[in-house]
């Protein structure tokens, strides 16, 4: 490959060979940006033409040149080149090719530097919002599938191990709220990525009469970065979305490390449809939860992005350096993959298909219901640790005799409490268990139902 002189060229008296070109290039990567380079700097140009900085002839020559290139990009007519290093510079080159002088004004009183750090914080902010609504789809399928089987028992577990009957719908809106909370966080996040850089220039700002609250308006950032330095050289806005990214994905690879515990056959609790799985080339009777298991895979990825750019920026001194070119890909990574994740996980929970038969079978395995024993003595007068120690006997007996504790007869009960009478078979049941956790935010199917229209309201 031949190299030729860059935009900023004229200080140096030797070209960068090939390989350092390819090594300090950003374009096959930030080309992304374009759009919103582009918004930018019309935003940029209206400002200078409004403060007399450059004349009318001059912006409506940029607006035109710039129009027309995002209509060449746009129908991937563009021709990005590699000795013209980022998107900024292949951007402006092609502006002045199209519309000369004009083209190289466009770049008064500003810097590459405030120029990519709004170009990122405008594509992050849409992207932002693209997730909300990708986060909004997903608590609705989860309320969805909750309210439809508010009433089906399924065993809640502790440590993995059977602990007391939950509904699965009461289940599936855990999950809604933690993708709720994941929802504020992206939002709070939002504000401080909507603050505009330009005017910072290199680092100290200008010495053009520029109206940074004008660009800002028109670029619809709620403030001005305060700080030119602080403007052009942190990324912490990117941070704080790579590390909600990756709660978001926590969430998503627990969810997804029940779904294949819930597939195995030793649960059998649901079903994922076809289309998310995949069989093996050797065994055939094999359905491979594929999905959830490259969603939990794919969470060790998003935490390394988040890792990366706390590495980048952590040993920089002020201001900008060119190791903040390094911050897209993790970035841009990161929000590819979690849209995936989200319109993919949506469309996977409203196809999911339960088996309430198995997740009975499993609570009755477990003495679930042990819990509402102690709570039936202390309620007639044993104190809890009493209660707790009658009913450890009574599980004991249970278990010698392979039955639920449901299944004793009354007299063998009474043995390890005189407190008990023939009420206490209404305590014992699944169904009495959950249903008496009638309270704000517990199991009991009513409540279940009445959280699960909340939730849908919640997102409209
Ligand atoms: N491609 C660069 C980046 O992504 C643009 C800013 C370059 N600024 C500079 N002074 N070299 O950060």
């Amino acid at each position: 490959m031949t190299t030729s002189p860059q935009l900023w060229s004229g200080r140096f008296s030797e070209p960068v060979s090939a390989r350092v070109q390819r090594y300090t290039a950003s374009i096959g990567f930030d080309y992304r940006l374009a759009e919103f380079d582009i918004q930018g700097s019309l935003a940029h140009a209206r400002m200078l033409a409004h403060c007399h900085i450059i004349s009318p002839t001059d912006l409506a020559d940029i607006e035109r040149g710039l129009a027309d290139i995002l209509h060449d990009i746009q129908a991937g007519r563009f021709e990005w080149k590699l000795e013209l290093e980022d998107v900024h510079l292949n951007i402006e080159k092609s502006l002045t090719e199209r519309v000369g002088d004009a083209g190289k004004r466009l770049h008064t009183g500003r810097s590459r530097n405030d120029q990519v750090a709004t170009d990122i914080r405008l594509w992050l902010r849409h992207h932002i919002d693209l997730m909300l609504v990708g986060l909004r789809n997903m608590q609705r399928a989860l309320a969805q599938q909750a309210e439809k089987h508010a009433a089906v028992l399924m065993p809640g577990h502790t440590h993995l191990q059977v602990a007391q009957p939950v509904t699965f719908g009461h289940h599936l809106l855990a999950y809604f709220e933690m993708f709720a909370r994941d929802a504020e966080r992206l939002a709070d996040c939002r504000r401080r990525v909507n603050r505009l850089p330009l005017g910072a220039a290199a680092l100290a700002g200008t010495s053009y009469p520029i109206d940074r609250d004008r660009v800002a308006r028109e670029l619809g950032f709620d403030s001005v970065c305060a700080n030119s330095l602080d403007a052009v050289s942190d990324r912490d806005f990117a941070i704080e979305f790579c590390a909600t990214a990756s709660v978001i994905m926590t969430h998503f690879s627990r969810l997804s490390e029940e779904l294949i515990l819930w597939m195995n056959p030793r649960f059998g609790f649901i079903d994922l449809p076809d289309r998310f799985c995949t069989g093996s080339s050797i065994m055939p009777q094999k359905k491979n939860p594929d999905v959830p298991e490259l969603m939990r895979g794919k969470t060790g990825r998003i935490n390394g992005h988040l890792v990366s750019l706390l590495t980048l920026m952590k040993g920089q001194p002020l201001a900008y350096n060119k190791d903040n070119q390094e911050d897209k890909e993790p970035l841009f990574d990161t929000v590819d993959t979690v849209l995936d994740t989200l319109a993919i996980a949506a469309e996977m929970m409203s196809g999911l298909e339960i088996r309430p038969n198995a997740m009975h079978d499993a609570l009755n395995q477990g003495h679930a219901t042990a819990t509402d024993l102690a709570d039936y003595l202390v309620k007639k007068g044993l104190p809890f640790r009493d209660a707790h120690e009658a009913v450890a006997r009574a599980v004991r007996l249970a278990e010698t005799r392979h039955c639920t504790l449901s299944e004793l007869p009354l007299p063998e009960l009474q043995s390890f409490s005189d407190l008990i009478e023939h009420d206490v078979y209404g305590v014992l049941s699944l169904e009495g268990s959950a249903a008496s956790r009638n309270h704000f935010g517990g199991t009991a199917p009513e409540r279940v139902i009445v959280a699960a229209q909340r939730a849908l309201q919640s997102l409209q």
